[in-house]
């Protein structure tokens, strides 16, 4: 029997606003934590911005190349697509009394197209990106005055388009704060764990507080969270590489277990007891976090091991996460392992432990192409990646997980959000810049353009 996908199964791409819109001082925007990273979240330099070249201030141009973008999202038959507000636009220092119209118009004309195709708009709140007002004048998420800068927002945001938006998310991977302080929480890349699991405290309450919020404005829409789905594997069946495992993943996990409980796990008491740390968390914190996210939703690229054998502890990077190789696993040209059966393994370990509703809001190759003579681009390594990965998908459904469904990462070609390259690239769209900067910007289909297409077309019946 040929598996299908479910009828009204969510089929799309996603975005961040950092990463592809450019037009970073257009229309009375800020200045965000994304602006002043002009080489990535690996190398978290906070820039000059007088002196710094930033590929990111044109990046693809989206902020006014959009119509032609989703005209082609639509082509390839998009029920869904993934986009962020940058905060920075709607509030531009982060504490201003009111909204900048500019801002908020912007994200109408763009909802206003995706409506012409049917295309329904998934949003997130804040993805590795807040006003840098906030981090220069109130330390960001170490201060709980944003708490309430950023309810403010999303309730402005909400009420703004609650008859256009119906999926929301909170903070991109909430769970990488740990270990890019600065992009996830506005804190220096120096903070010690104590700063940075308070800051943390700020932004669970915060996600928390606006989840509130979505249910009060936007009583038809669903909000989940966002995770990096980082599947870890003892190395070995070595009953102490398997506790290591269990305690390394319980440092991601340990996000979506407030989330979606509504408090913090046992586990974590002894944590913070032997690392030192004691938080303020009020009795209203405590009430706030009851309020839980409707669905879980994850990027998931790759996976990694961990040891117990300080001999063996030999980790390499991906973009945030170091991992020790899996000997069993091949890797894409940037060394992230490829792992399409993990996904399956993931997807039911989430819906085992929360027993909500999934959606993977991020998945794809980044990998480099190359334009034959002809100006065609044979992007096969991209299609077997999605097509692997996707049948697995189709094997946790057939498992019985619940998944409303899937938006792969960079639909179009975009910034990299680890090192800032155009060179590493997602898209079944080409777009025509490079490293430096040069290139006309033209958008060109990719051989996976149409193969994507079918699989939405098929329901994934095309998969093999
Ligand atoms: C995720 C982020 O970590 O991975 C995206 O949410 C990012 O913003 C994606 O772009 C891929 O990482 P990279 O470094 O290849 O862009």
């Amino acid at each position: 029997m040929t598996k299908r996908f479910p009828e009204g199964f969510l089929w799309g791409g996603a975005v961040a606003a950092n990463q592809v819109e450019g037009a970073w001082q257009a229309d009375g925007k800020g200045l965000s934590t994304a602006d002043l990273q002009p080489s990535g979240i690996m190398a978290p330099r906070v820039a000059q911005r007088q002196d710094d070249f930033s590929i990111r201030d044109v990046a693809i141009d989206f902020y006014h190349r959009y119509p032609e973008d989703i005209k082609l999202f639509a082509e390839m038959g998009f029920t869904v697509l993934r986009i962020s507000i940058a905060w920075s636009r709607i509030f531009p220092a982060g504490d201003d009394a009111k909204p900048n119209e500019a801002g908020l118009a912007f994200y109408d004309r763009l909802f206003s197209e995706m409506e012409k195709y049917n295309i329904a708009p998934m949003v997130t709140l804040s993805h590795y990106e807040m006003p840098f007002g906030l981090v220069e004048n109130y330390g960001g998420w170490g201060n709980r005055k944003t708490i309430e800068f950023f309810e403010r927002y999303a309730r402005t945001v909400f009420e703004r388009y609650k008859d256009r938006v119906k999926y929301w998310l909170t903070f991109n991977e909430i769970n990488m704060s740990l270990h890019a302080p600065f992009t996830g929480v506005g804190l220096s890349e120096g903070s010690g764990k104590q700063a940075i699991y308070q800051a943390i405290h700020h932004q669970l309450v915060a996600s928390a507080r606006v989840v509130k919020a979505c249910h009060e404005i936007v009583p038809e829409g669903k909000i989940g969270n966002m995770l990096l789905g980082g599947l870890l594997y003892p190395l070995s069946c070595q009953p102490a590489d398997v506790l290591e495992a269990m305690q390394k993943n319980r440092e991601w996990l340990f996000f979506g277990d407030v989330q979606a409980r509504g408090h913090y796990p046992a586990y974590m008491k002894r944590f913070f007891r032997e690392h030192d740390i004691t938080l303020e968390i009020t009795e209203q914190d405590k009430c706030d976090l009851r309020e839980t996210i409707d669905y879980i939703s994850f990027s998931y690229y790759m996976t990694g091991c961990v040891t117990a054998d300080k001999e063996l502890d030999k980790r390499t990077r991906g973009n945030i996460l170091s991992m020790v190789p899996n000997p069993h696993l091949p890797a894409s040209e940037w060394g992230w392992q490829i792992d399409p059966l993990g996904l399956r393994v993931l997807m039911n370990q989430l819906y085992d432990r929360y027993e909500k509703p999934l959606f993977i809001v991020e998945n794809g190759l980044g990998a480099r192409d190359k334009q034959e003579a002809d100006g065609s681009i044979n992007d096969d390594y991209r299609i077997a990646y999605l097509n692997d990965h996707l049948v697995q998908v189709r094997e946790a459904i057939e498992d019985g997980v619940e998944i409303w469904g899937y938006t792969s990462w960079g639909p179009i070609d975009l910034v990299s959000a680890s090192k800032a390259e155009m060179s590493k690239r997602y898209g079944f769209i080409y777009v025509d810049r490079d490293d430096n900067g040069n290139g006309t910007l033209e958008r060109k289909r990719k051989k996976s353009f149409t193969w994507y297409q079918e699989v939405i077309r098929s329901h994934g019946t095309s998969l093999e």
